[in-house]
C-alpha cells in the first residue's frame, strides 16, 4: 500500500531550488529540473545522514548539483547519482511522483 502525500505548490518551485518535506519518519528533497518535479529521499548513501547539515541549502554554490554538506558528495539532481565524493557511484533513493488533477504527490511504500 502506497502513502500519497501532497507536495504543496510543487509546480511553482523554481529550478535549482529544493523543498524539504517530512512525511511520517521520512524526509524528502523535492526539486524541479528541466520542468519536471523530481524527489529523492534526503539520505546520503555515504553515512545515511540528511544532505543538509545545519542549513536548509542542499544545492552546491552554482545550483547545479545536490550537495551533501557532511563530506561534500555531489549528486545529479536528475537521477541522484553521486558524481564525486566518498560515495561516488552510489545513488540517492528516488521517490515516485504522481500527478493528479494538476497536483503533485509523493508516493512511497
Ligand atoms: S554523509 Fe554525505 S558525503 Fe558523507
Amino acid at each position: 500500500m502506497f502513502i500519497k502525500h501532497l507536495i504543496p505548490n510543487a509546480q511553482d518551485l523554481p529550478e535549482g531550488q529544493a523543498l524539504n518535506i517530512t512525511v511520517e519518519k521520512y524526509n524528502f528533497l523535492v526539486t524541479k529540473q528541466q520542468g519536471r518535479v523530481i524527489a529523492f529521499e534526503n539520505r546520503c548513501p555515504h553515512q545515511n545522514k540528511p544532505l543538509n547539515a545545519s542549513s536548509d541549502e542542499v544545492f552546491d554554490e552554482d545550483h547545479d548539483y545536490l550537495k551533501c554538506h557532511h563530506h561534500g558528495a555531489l549528486f545529479s539532481p536528475l537521477d541522484g547519482s553521486c558524481i564525486t565524493g566518498p560515495c561516488q557511484g552510489n545513488h540517492l533513493k528516488k521517490a515516485i511522483i504522481g500527478i493528479e488533477q494538476g497536483n503533485c504527490y509523493l508516493l512511497f511504500a
